[in-house]
């Protein structure tokens, strides 16, 4: 039997802890997060930001943009973003719809109000500097969430063997880079790495990150292996993971759940990272 990584619980307790700092301050912190097209899904987070800033006390714009959009009149949005005093942090919801560039949106961002932590600098930061986990780096929200929940594990990640499903940039490569600061030995797995499966199966600490359902099974991993379960997968059965998470939930030592596992983290250290650029731009 697993324990359970409630990300709920420890989310909520870190968006507490905001709040109450922000209760103390003159001004607010300020998100603005732009979100183009109709992606259902893309919707529910961007209004779970909302939510989670206007509890927290900040002030939040949402900038909701068509399909239709062009690159000029996001990249336009972006730039008076930029200049706006009362947004420290910046959010374009991705994926953008197809016929937008990502790449060059992201570099338009103001590197200091990135709180997602995508653009080229801040990625930079993260993958030169050892300090990352200082104080004033924009970790990207998801892998910094997780670090969150394996450090409620009390299990030290110190040679620890972890194995990493996925290569995103959202995801896969800034863990394996958070797990290497903490002296874990990561390694990033895909759909071309031979025997996926037996790879996975080493693992003492497993992320399954791909955005496929229930893709990892009970006989991918290791008796005693952390969980870490970043899949949201909508299915016929309603929301699932990447991990089959009945099978695979009596083998672990620790598991996180689909939902209340890390979704909730990302949205807390979005405010957490609002808040350290707002400090970096004082
Ligand atoms: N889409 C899915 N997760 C994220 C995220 O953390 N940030 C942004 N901008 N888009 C996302």
């Amino acid at each position: 039997m697993a324990q359970i990584l409630d990300g709920k619980k420890v989310a909520q307790e870190l968006k507490d802890a905001i709040g109450e700092q922000v209760k103390t301050m003159d001004t607010k912190p300020g998100l603005a997060v732009v979100i183009v097209g109709d992606d259902p899904a893309s919707h529910v987070y961007v209004n779970s930001k909302e939510k989670a800033c206007a509890a927290a006390g900040f002030y939040s714009e949402k900038v909701e943009l068509p399909a239709e959009t062009t690159q000029e009149e996001l990249i336009a949005v972006v730039d008076r973003l930029n200049a706006d005093e009362k947004i420290h942090g910046i959010l374009v919801q991705l994926p953008l719809p197809k016929n937008l560039n990502e790449e060059e949106v992201l570099l338009r961002i103001n590197p200091a109000k990135d709180v997602d932590g995508f653009h080229p600098y801040n990625m930079g930061l993260l993958l030169g500097n050892k300090g990352a986990l200082s104080d004033s780096l924009l970790v990207p929200c998801t892998p910094k969430g997780i670090m969150k929940l394996l450090a409620k594990t009390g299990i030290e990640l110190k040679g620890k063997k972890a194995v990493i499903v996925g290569r995103s940039n959202l995801v896969g490569k800034p863990i394996a880079l958070l797990l290497l600061y903490a002296d874990a030995s990561p390694m990033i797995c895909h759909s071309r790495t031979t025997d996926l499966e037996s790879q996975c199966r080493e693992a003492d600490i497993l992320v399954a990150a791909v955005g496929r359902p229930k893709m990892v099974k009970a006989d991918w991993v290791k008796e005693g292996a952390i969980v870490i379960d970043v899949g949201i997968n909508r299915t016929d059965e309603g929301l699932v993971g990447d991990v089959d998470y009945e099978a695979v939930e009596p083998k672990a030592a620790w598991i996180t759940p689909v939902p209340g596992g890390v979704g909730p983290m990302t949205i807390a250290c979005l405010l957490e990272n609002t808040l350290i650029a707002m400090r970096n731009q004082s």
